[in-house]
């Protein structure tokens, strides 16, 4: 069996609609934290058979996974749709498949569900590690949910999707994502009460024209400032900036380093708090400091080479 995928930053999560041959050939070159086979809603309800059939082909017909891409994943259909069970069965028939996406999640019985009917299917099959699920949160009964959902098993991330949500809750979209403020903190402070890593922000729907750059710049920063991890996409034209923005920036790095340094130094001075570049630092700074660290290694930054510039650095 291949090595399974555990633990990396998903930055970019990118739809790919498995009804579409043409695009499932494209996406094996794209590069790409995450490519996400869907059957859910890019696949018409009459081209559901097909989509299965078209994505085995495809994922069965790989010798091995593509280097430029770390994770396929699966969008299937939700728990109780008709099309539910025939997309669990196909599940570890795949190769490659590390992770299952469940849409429409309401309550914690519905990623249960999935990772039971993955468990009579997986037994028949070697897997060093069982594939994961990450929830999706698109719903006004969700988000009053998310503390127990949260249990799920197997629940590794948490996904918001806005345009179901908007539809639930007959709200309108606008720019600032200001109507999303509520059910996004929510979700993000739900993963992180119970240590789940992955917190996946909503989709930047423009991404041709003029705007469509800036737009999709500005949600990312604002995503990343709310603790989302990473960032849903639809088009490959999408994937560098999402990447890009959701990995530790260069200054953000070279500070980050600086503090850990220093910070070890002033705890052998027994100094609980102290000074760098005229701002107070104490124990909650230096934790975001070691994460940004973390996650600077995990996008395979050179932190390294900063550890060795900055080993000098002392405490003010
Ligand atoms: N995955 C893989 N390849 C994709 C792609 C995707 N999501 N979106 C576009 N491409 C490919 C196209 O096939 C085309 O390839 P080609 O040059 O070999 O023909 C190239 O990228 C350029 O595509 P473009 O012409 O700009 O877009 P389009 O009009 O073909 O498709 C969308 C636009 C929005 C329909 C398409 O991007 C899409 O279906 N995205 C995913 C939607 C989805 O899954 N939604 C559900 C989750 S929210
Ligand atoms: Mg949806």
């Amino acid at each position: 069996m291949y090595p399974p995928v555990t633990n990396f930053l998903r930055r970019a999560m990118l739809y790919v609609p498995s009804s579409s041959p043409r695009m499932l050939t494209k996406s094996l070159g794209l590069t790409c934290d995450t490519v996400i086979y869907d059957l859910e809603d890019s696949v018409t309800p009459t081209a559901k058979a097909e989509a299965r059939a078209a994505l085995k082909t495809h994922m069965n017909g790989l010798l091995s996974k593509p280097p430029n891409i770390t994770e396929f994943a699966v969008r299937i259909n939700s728990p109780g749709s008709p099309e539910f069970e025939k997309d669990v069965k196909l599940i570890p028939e795949l190769h490659f498949v590390d992770t299952v996406i469940v849409p429409k999640v309401n309550v914690l019985g519905d990623v249960r569900a999935v990772s039971h009917a993955l468990r009579r299917k997986e037994n028949h099959i070697m897997r060093e590690k069982p594939i994961k699920l990450m929830a999706m949160i698109e719903t006004a009964r969700a988000v009053m949910n998310l503390s127990t959902i949260c249990e799920g098993p197997r629940l590794n991330g948490l996904i918001f999707a806005a345009e179901d949500f908007a539809l639930d809750l007959s709200l309108t979209r606008t720019p600032d994502l200001k109507e999303f403020l509520y059910a996004r903190s929510a979700i993000v402070t739900a993963a992180r009460a119970r240590a789940i890593p992955n917190v996946i922000d909503l989709v930047c729907t423009s991404y041709q024209g003029p705007e469509a750059v800036a737009q999709l710049e500005r949600e990312c920063q604002d995503g990343k400032r709310m603790g989302f991890t990473g960032k849903q996409v639809i088009h490959p034209s999408q994937i560098k900036t999402v990447q890009r923005l959701f990995t530790p920036s260069a200054e953000e790095v070279e500070w980050a380093v600086r503090v850990t340094i220093a910070g070890e130094k002033a705890v052998k001075a027994k100094r609980g708090a102290w000074v760098l570049d005229g701002k107070m630092i104490d124990a909650p700074v230096v934790g975001k400091a070691k994460d940004i660290v973390n996650k600077a290694r995990k996008c395979d930054l050179d932190v390294d080479g900063l550890l060795e510039k900055w080993k000098d650095q002392e405490f003010e």
